[in-house]
């Protein structure tokens, strides 16, 4: 059977790369606030109509409230469309026996950990973003139905609003920034997020796979480590920009962070056999279309 698969979030970092990557699977419909194909994950009856209406066999939700500053403001629209659209998307998703494929995140952590977190370490999100995505993973282990949940984090890339395009605009504006250096984490592409995920679906479609087996989280990140100051040096490496490393302390945000969001990606290689490259050749990559390669034979 032909997969028809509904990708919910047209216009993301993830869901941009997803759709190239998702149609050679199948016919892919996309949905969002602004397609024919309407859905606002804030409104529970235009999630049920749109999967009632396209019958999908695979729904790759991408679309989220992603704003974590924000969202300390607008805690309810963020835990409608974070934490309850989730439960009811599995609901939907079980009735067809469709399967579920959804994005979670580092923040469901409070960043006190000192090694890579695993997907069973226990969860204590310090901000609404956070919680509400928290409620969004439990909304959907509480259906049941067939459902992977891939916790990302530090997502960057060359489509949307992220770390990476930010640094790049404001290194054509100032001559100094001031970079926070005591966050700790992985930047992921948003691009190998989605041929990842494409990779997932195209071994479940195999029978090697009961898909009620392998349903749960699973941490989906690049390797290494690093932090904030270190990444935007990266990613400026050929700018004449100032940077200068700074603590959390000194940048208050409306929303707390993790200082530490390394995420163990064990699982995800013992089940499905892929594993993302390290942060640093990931981003040479985006930048470059190229490895940079330290070791010269
Ligand atoms: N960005 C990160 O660093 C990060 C880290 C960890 C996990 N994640 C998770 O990864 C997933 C993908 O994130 P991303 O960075 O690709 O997000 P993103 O670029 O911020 O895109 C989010 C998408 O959600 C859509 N959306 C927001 N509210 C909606 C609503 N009520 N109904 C329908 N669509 C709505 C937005 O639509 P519009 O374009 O119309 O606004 C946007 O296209 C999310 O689950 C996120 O929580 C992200």
């Amino acid at each position: 059977m032909q997969n028809k698969i509904l990708l919910i979030g047209a216009n993301g970092q993830v869901a941009w790369e997803l759709l190239p990557c998702l149609q050679t699977l199948g016919d892919v419909v996309v949905a969002s606030r602004n397609s024919t194909n309407y859905i606002d994950l804030a409104k529970a009856d235009s999630i049920r109509a749109i999967i009632r209406k396209l019958q999908p066999n695979i729904i790759v939700n991408a679309a989220a409230y992603t704003a974590v500053d924000q969202a300390e403001q607008e805690t309810e629209l963020a835990a409608a469309i974070n934490g309850t659209a989730p439960g009811i998307l599995a609901e939907e998703a079980k009735r067809i026996q469709a399967l579920l494929i959804h994005y979670s995140t580092d923040y469901v952590f409070n960043g006190n950990n000192t090694t890579a977190y695993t997907e069973t370490d226990p969860v204590d999100p310090l901000g609404v973003y956070g919680t509400t995505k928290l409620a969004g993973e439990q909304a959907i282990q509480a259906v049941a139905g067939k459902y992977l949940i891939f916790r990302t984090a530090w997502v960057y890339g060359l489509h949307g609003k992220n770390f990476l395009l930010t640094m790049q605009r404001l290194a054509k504006q100032r001559d100094e920034l001031k970079i926070v250096a005591d966050q700790i984490g992985a930047p992921t592409w948003s691009r190998l997020i989605a041929e990842a995920t494409a990779q997932v679906i195209a071994q479940i479609k195999s029978p090697l796979y009961e898909i009620e087996t392998i349903s749960g989280i699973y941490n989906l990140t690049c390797g290494g480590t690093t932090n904030w100051y270190e990444f935007a040096k990266a990613i400026l490496a050929s700018s004449n920009t100032n940077l200068l490393p700074i603590n959390t302390a000194d940048y208050p945000t409306p929303a707390k962070r993790p200082a530490y969001s390394v995420l163990s990606n064990q699982k995800l290689i013992n089940t499905f056999g892929i594993q993302l490259p390290d942060w640093n050749q990931s981003l040479s990559v985006c930048l470059n279309g190229e490895i940079l390669n330290d070791s010269k034979e």
